[in-house]
């Protein structure tokens, strides 16, 4: 059988991340089949997602493979259990810009890591698996906004405090 369409390329996916993850965890690319896998609920654990039908699950994949390598969307999948499920997301944009030579800003977006399965350092690998990525794309830097309560997650991934977010809702 015909392995599953994924996101992007799996030259992208780190191999020291993966080798890194507990037994029967599994780094990958999103796939419009994870409508069915856990990636929504997944995403519930930061924030309200809505009710979308598959469908609009398709729609959205469609509009996001057709970035040219600008949206990458990763998933940790627990092969352990039957059916397989997502545990983990995370995303980073890359922004292609003019200023410093042309050069590349990878925005990291969208961590959720399932409640049961938080404290196993999921969140850390996923971090460092969308570093690789990147870095691969050529990006000299990668920035997150995130609360108070998470700053010292993203400490022990490296990050360190620098600016300040600003906000327009509509
Ligand atoms: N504050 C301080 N330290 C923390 C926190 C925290 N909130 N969360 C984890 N840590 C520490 C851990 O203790 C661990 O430290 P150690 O190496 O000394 O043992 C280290 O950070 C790595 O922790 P992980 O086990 O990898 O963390 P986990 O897999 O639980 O993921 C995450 C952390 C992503 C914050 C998870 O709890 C989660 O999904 N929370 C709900 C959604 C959320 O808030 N997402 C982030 C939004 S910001 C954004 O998306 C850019």
């Amino acid at each position: 059988m015909a392995a599953p369409k994924e996101l992007f390329s799996a030259d992208l996916l780190s191999p020291e991340v993966q080798s890194a993850l507990p037994e029967g965890y599994k780094l990958r690319a999103l796939r419009p089949t994870d409508y069915d896998t856990g990636f929504l609920d997944c995403l519930r654990v930061l924030t309200t997602v809505g009710d979308i039908t598959k469908e609009q699950f398709q729609d959205r994949y469609d509009w996001v493979s057709r970035q040219d390598s600008g949206y990458f969307i990763l998933v940790i999948e627990d092969t352990n259990s039957s059916p397989p499920r997502v545990v983990g997301t995370g995303a980073v944009l890359v922004e292609r810009k003019f200023i410093h030579n042309l050069g590349s800003v990878g925005h990291i977006e969208d961590i959720a890591i399932a409640k049961d399965q938080q404290g196993k350092k999921l969140g850390l690998r996923m971090i460092q698996a969308l570093d690789f990525i990147a870095e691969r794309t050529g990006c000299y830097k990668t920035i997150l906004d995130c609360s108070e309560a998470n700053e010292g997650f993203y400490v022990k991934c490296g990050f360190k405090r620098a600016g300040l977010e600003m906000a327009h809702y509509y």
